[in-house]
Order: C-alpha cells, then structure tokens, then sequence
C-alpha cells in the first residue's frame, strides 16, 4: 500500500531534522503527553502511525507493559523496533521490568482495530490506552483508493469505538508558510471558559475549537494562506476533558504546522451510572 503521509522520504527527512529542526516540536510533545492523564490501570498502548516513533517520548513510552504499534508502512516496523528495544534494554537495567512490543504492519478498520484489541488485550478496555501518533491530519493527503476506504470507515466508525476507550491524538489542524505566535518547544492550553459549568452529558457533546478561533488566536495580524488538514470535526463529540493543547512542528525551513493535541478517557463510573438509572427517573 503506498502511503503519501510515510515511507521511505519521511524517513529521510527525519534522519535529516530530528535532532536539530524538529528537535523543539519533540520536546513540545513530551511536555504535552506529561500533562496527559490516563487511567492507572492501562498497562497496554496501542499507537496508530507510528513510523519511526520519532516524536515518541521514551518517558511516555516506557510507561507502558507493552506496546502495540500499527503503521502499513514497511520501514517504520524497523526503525520503531530498534527505538523499542533500546527502550526496554535500559528499563530492565534500571527497574527489571521490560516493555513488549508487537507490530502490525498495515492499516486496519475500526472493526480489525477492536480485534487486535482484544487479542493484546484480553483483559479489556480498561487496560488499554490509544495514540494516533500525528496521523490524523495527513489523512487528507491520501489518495489511494485502499487507503480511502479505510478513511471513510474511520470517519464513520471510530467515534463510538474511541467513546469508552481512553484515547490520545496529536494531529495538524493548519499549516503553510505563516508561523503560529507560539515559541519553540512551548504547548499552549486552552480551555472553553463555558466548560466548567458543563454536566458530563453536555461536555460530550462538546464543540471542537474551530478553524476562525484558531486563527484568530494564533495566526493574529499575519497575511497569507494556510491548508486545513480537514481535522476541526474528526473528534466531534468526543472530547469530554475538553483541554485542546497547540504546538508547532517546522517540517521543513518555512513551513509550519499547527499541531492540536487533544486527549479524553470515559468516564466509566459515570456512564454506568447513567445506564443503571430506571427510565422514570431519568
Ligand atoms: C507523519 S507520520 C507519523 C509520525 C510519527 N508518529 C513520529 O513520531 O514520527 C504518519 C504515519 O501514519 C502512517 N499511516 C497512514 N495511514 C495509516 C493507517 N490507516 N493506519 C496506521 N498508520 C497509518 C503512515 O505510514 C506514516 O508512517
């Protein structure tokens, strides 16, 4: 399957910039996924477009028992496999624990995805957690029909499977030749003053930060144009923690993306809460 978004060129541009002009968009993800809170008891991650793992943080990935990394692309199953087991090498030598790593080399529907989950993870969802590891947004630029209809089964079915799963993205909402008023390295929250006062009913149903907003906030008083990666709705309803996180990746010298980092784990006691209520109470 030939994927626009990874390969063999990704790889060589990585090899060029990861320790020098992308080195600050890494550091900006590590200070991002600190922040993020997941569910003590998930113990497996799944990582959706893994490539090389560049931008993967091994403080975050060394969190985990194992490791389940999904990415059709053949290259990427060498380079994160080699990154993988430097990681676990110094784990087991500092704490005598190891980090396991399967890989699965091509794109999976919502359906294979639920599958692979239950094979890993036979203990459930609550032990799960999920990354879509900066790939969301380059799904736009796919074009082959294969990788076309695994987009629009996405689009269709993985918000009601990510709806009781703990779940990470990070992803570019804009970019082009404009730099966003963010420094390098640095993660911008934001949070909708209206949310406080949300139950958890509403806060599902929560609206994500729009395309104008984000202009307005981080591109003030600059002209030109940028590309939508078509990801202001991929997450719609699906955003209960309601905290947005901006950062910004220089792909190459004078290109920019603005990358959203967005992260929600349900809230079990409180859904089943919901479904225990008798239908004349409720
Ligand atoms: C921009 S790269 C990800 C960068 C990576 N996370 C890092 O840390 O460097 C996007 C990756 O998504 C992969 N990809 C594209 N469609 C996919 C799909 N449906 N499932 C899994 N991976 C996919 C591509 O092969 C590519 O390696």
């Amino acid at each position: 399957m030939a994927l626009i978004s990874g390969g063999f060129y990704y790889h060589l541009r990585a090899l060029r910039y990861s320790r020098t002009l992308w080195k600050p968009y890494h550091r900006a993800v590590e200070t991002w996924l600190t922040q993020v809170v997941l569910p003590v008891s998930a113990d497996t991650l799944f990582v959706v477009g893994v490539s090389g793992g560049y931008a993967l943080p091994e403080s975050f990935l060394r969190r985990f028992k194992r490791v389940v990394a999904i990415d059709p692309d053949p290259w990427a199953k060498r380079i994160f496999s080699r990154k993988m087991s430097q990681i676990s090498k110094k784990l087991s030598h500092e704490t005598g624990s190891e980090c396991e790593l399967r890989f699965v080399a091509r794109a999976l529907r919502i359906d294979e995805l639920a599958q692979l989950e239950f094979s890993e993870c036979p203990e459930g969802s609550s032990r799960s957690a999920w990354l879509f590891s900066n790939l969301i947004g380059q799904l736009s630029l796919e074009t082959a029909p294969e990788v076309k209809s695994i987009v629009q089964d996405w689009q269709k079915n993985l918000p009601e499977f990510l709806s009781l799963r703990s779940w990470v993205s990070f992803h570019d909402r804009l970019s082009g030749g404009l730099r966003p008023n963010i420094q390098d390295g640095e993660v911008r929250q934001k949070t909708r003053p209206s949310d406080t006062d949300r139950g958890f009913a509403r806060a599902r149903e929560a609206e994500p930060v729009s395309n104008e907003t984000l202009v307005r906030e981080f591109y003030a008083g600059a002209a030109g144009e940028l590309d939508d990666h078509e990801t202001e709705n991929f997450f719609r309803g699906l955003m209960p923690s309601a905290q947005f996180h901006y950062f910004v990746w220089q792909l190459v010298p004078g290109r920019f993306h603005l990358i959203e980092g967005l992260s929600s784990h349900p809230q079990r006691e409180a859904v089943l809460l919901k479904e225990a209520v008798p239908q004349s109470l409720s």
